[in-house]
């Protein structure tokens, strides 16, 4: 369809539109789209209407209610997860949770001997229900089928692939239920063997494998290191779920090649710096990187190569982002600098203005003259060193301003000393709870002008953030 444009828009319904699509994760153009649409049909989508749940469409038991505004729910990838019958099946159960968390739905096949070591009713718990184990079980085939179960998944992962598995997908077996839907799919399989050291290294084994590997299937792992069984060790233990999920999230994310994002490279901060007194000693902030994760996160779901550069935090490293992690903000611009060019930086992190003249080497000694004169000095500021790039500047450039008064004024002040195109404004004070909390408050401070996004999560901060960075990218008046 030809592009969009819609002229003689007031400035206030412009404001709605662009918080309308951000709430729903669009770009302002996908939503006129979508209003359009949605009028013509006589029924959603109508301008003059609440925002509408949407539901990603499932076969058998409906997924739980989800927040409408949730783009993860309405767009989530799929994965079908086959679970074999191995030791590390256990391992499968909190791989559920770290797809999930990557803005992935899960579907679950056990295998027969896949629950002999953990239950469907487990896995199932997990999976909202979603789970399947036999071929010939008719209200699981009238309910949905093997057919569709191998169609209706972007990517399926096998995990633990046994060695047995293997050898029945090398050899195009299907007589059981996982075997079929495998050799039925026509959507990219990645497996994650698992076994134990003399099963791998078995000449059957690794034919198998070059195999698979010849017929398009992806691998992680395994990895090395000790076995369930006592004493032994080598090749075959099933590589670690948060590296599943990574290879998963990158998997679907290359073949989807669809994202809002897609094709881009994101760079983000986020996080505190430590800036060191003594080797023991540091100055830091109260900085929790949870933004800044969720926002290289939702990134990353939209299809975005990302480099997210973190200081020193107690979370999890987000899926299928490649995190550089540092402590101090001369560390921090030299990663960003390394990481350039890029399409769009992002400066989340809470950079530390100062830090100590000459940090000593040794740890500094509690003495009878008193405390130690600390003399401070000016850190690089890695936002204005990048927005004020002559070459190589990425397109755009966003800062973020915590504040604890003034905050607007603050945050225009900052968009036009620093020359970064917007600057992301919260308001910091302890009463407000942002700080380390699951929610913000932000207004995005643009050239235009200042828009009041209302309270919400941290990762919908992100996903509304995302959907306004893809549009701007794509040339979309903001
Ligand atoms: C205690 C126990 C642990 C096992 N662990 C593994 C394993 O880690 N990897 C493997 O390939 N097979 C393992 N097996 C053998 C598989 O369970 C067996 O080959 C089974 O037929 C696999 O079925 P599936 O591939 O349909 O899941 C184990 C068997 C037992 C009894």
């Amino acid at each position: 369809m030809a592009s969009l444009t819609v002229r003689g828009l007031s400035e206030d319904l412009k404001h709605q539109l662009r918080l309308r699509a951000a709430g729903n994760g669009r770009s302002v153009e996908e939503e006129i789209r979508n209003i359009l649409k949605g009028a013509a049909a006589g029924g959603e989508g109508r301008a003059d209407l609440p925002l509408q749940r949407r539901s990603t469409p499932t076969a058998g038991r409906p997924l739980p209610d989800r927040d409408p505004l949730d783009r993860a729910s309405a767009t989530a990838a799929r994965v079908l997860l086959v679970i074999g019958g191995g030791i590390a099946a256990y391992k499968s159960l909190d791989l559920i949770r770290r797809l999930q968390d990557g803005n992935v739905t899960v579907r679950c096949i056990l295998t027969k001997a896949a629950q002999e070591f953990v239950t469907p009713l487990a896995a199932g718990a997990l999976a909202h229900g979603q789970v399947f184990t036999d071929l010939f079980d008719p209200k699981s085939e009238f309910d949905i089928g093997h057919i569709r179960l191998a169609r209706e998944t972007d990517l399926i992962v096998v995990a633990p692939a046994t060695a047995d598995l293997m050898a029945k997908m090398a050899g195009g077996h299907a007589d059981d239920l996982a075997s079929a839907v495998l050799l039925a799919t026509d959507k990219p399989i990645l497996i994650a063997p698992a076994m134990n050291p003399m099963m791998w290294s078995r000449r059957a084994t690794q034919r198998n494998l070059a195999r698979l590997i010849d017929d398009g299937v992806a691998l992680v792992g395994p990895n090395a290191g000790e076995m369930a069984e006592r004493g032994e060790a080598g090749i075959g233990r099933m590589a670690e779920p948060i590296e599943i999920a990574s290879a998963a999230v990158s998997l679907l994310n290359n073949t989807a090649g669809k994202g809002l994002l897609a094709g881009k490279r994101i760079v983000v901060t986020s996080g505190p710096t430590h800036e060191p007194i003594d080797p023991v000693r540091y100055i830091a902030n109260r900085s929790s990187g949870k933004q800044g994760h969720a926002i290289a996160a939702a990134a990353a779901a939209a299809g975005a190569n990302v480099v997210l550069v973190s200081g020193p935090v107690n979370i999890p490293d987000p899926i299928g982002v490649m995190t550089v992690k540092v402590e101090s903000a001369r560390q921090m611009l030299e990663a960003v600098e390394n990481a350039m060019p890029a399409d769009c930086a992002v400066f989340a992190a809470a950079v530390a203005d100062w830090r100590v003249a000459g940090a000593s080497d040794e740890k500094i000694k509690k003495t009878k003259s008193g405390a130690p004169a600390l003399s401070l000095v000016e850190n690089p500021d890695v936002l204005a060193t990048i927005a004020q790039r002559k070459s190589g500047r990425p397109q755009l450039v966003i800062g973020f301003a915590a504040e604890t008064e003034n905050l607007i004024p603050n945050a225009q002040d900052k968009l036009k000393r620093k020359a970064c195109d917007w600057v992301v404004a919260n308001d910091v004070s302890p009463e407000g709870g942002v700080m380390g909390g699951d929610i913000n408050k932000v207004h995005l401070v643009t050239a235009v002008g200042v828009e009041a996004w209302p309270p919400q999560s941290k990762d919908k901060v992100a996903r509304a953030l995302v959907a306004r960075i893809a549009a701007a990218l794509a040339g979309e008046a903001q």
